[in-house]
């Protein structure tokens, strides 16, 4: 069962939060917006760990978080709520978005698409050419997302997933680039 997150943004401030880049410091918050999306990559603390370790392959992590915090927290405090976060794997031509979730009372603001613009706008900067994720056959919510988000269908992979097993579609979205650090607008989701 899952574990009830708290909305830490007031009703009426739904919409102020901003994004930053991810460190150590956030692994637990990433874990308890995990632990409640239905969906997303439940990984370990070492997973999350290796996420941030100098000597892994490069990963690059966004995170949400409300503009405002209540008296004596600071942004990236331990136990501060994060309302979402992105992690992908990002070196050469290919990169691969490893996870994203957004807590649930958030989600349809616009958040999930503000952290893969953040990571599309990096991969493009980098001199990436596409962008993959693999994501459950059954997650038609994430599917509908990745499509808005300019992700087309490349291809299945059988029983890819465990408990419960399923076929993962690969989703893939090529980036555009005319020359050398040059980014030419590409199909990216509104403007909101
Ligand atoms: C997938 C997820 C990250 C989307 O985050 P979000 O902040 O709700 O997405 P956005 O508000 O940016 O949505 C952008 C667009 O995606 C589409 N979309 C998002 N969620 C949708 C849903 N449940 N049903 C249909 N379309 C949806 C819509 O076109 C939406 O635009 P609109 O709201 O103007 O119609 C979020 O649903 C989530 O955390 N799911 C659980 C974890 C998960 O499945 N992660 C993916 C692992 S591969």
């Amino acid at each position: 069962m899952q574990k009830s997150i708290s909305n830490p943004l007031p009703e009426q401030d739904r919409l102020s939060a901003r994004i930053r880049r991810g460190s150590a410091k956030d692994i637990a918050a990433m874990r308890a917006v995990a632990c409640n999306s239905n969906g997303a990559s439940q990984w370990s603390a070492e997973i999350y760990e290796r996420v941030f370790s100098s000597e892994a392959p490069p990963r690059l992590t966004w995170v949400v978080e409300p503009c405002a915090f209540g008296p004596g927290m600071q942004a990236g405090s331990a136990g501060v709520g994060l309302l979402g976060f992105l992690v992908a794997l990002g070196s050469g031509a290919e990169w691969e978005l490893e996870n994203l979730a957004v807590v649930q009372p958030c989600r349809r603001r616009g958040l999930g698409r503000r952290l893969v613009r953040a990571l599309v706008t990096q991969a493009c900067k980098a001199g990436a050419e596409s962008i993959f994720l693999e994501v459950r056959e059954s997650n038609l919510a994430a599917r509908v997302f990745y499509e808005s988000a300019g992700f087309r269908t490349a291809g299945r992979r059988p029983e890819y997933y465990s408990d419960p097993p399923e076929d993962a579609i690969v989703y893939r979205r090529e980036l555009f680039l005319a020359a050398p650090g040059n980014v030419v607008a590409s199909p990216e989701m509104g403007t909101r």
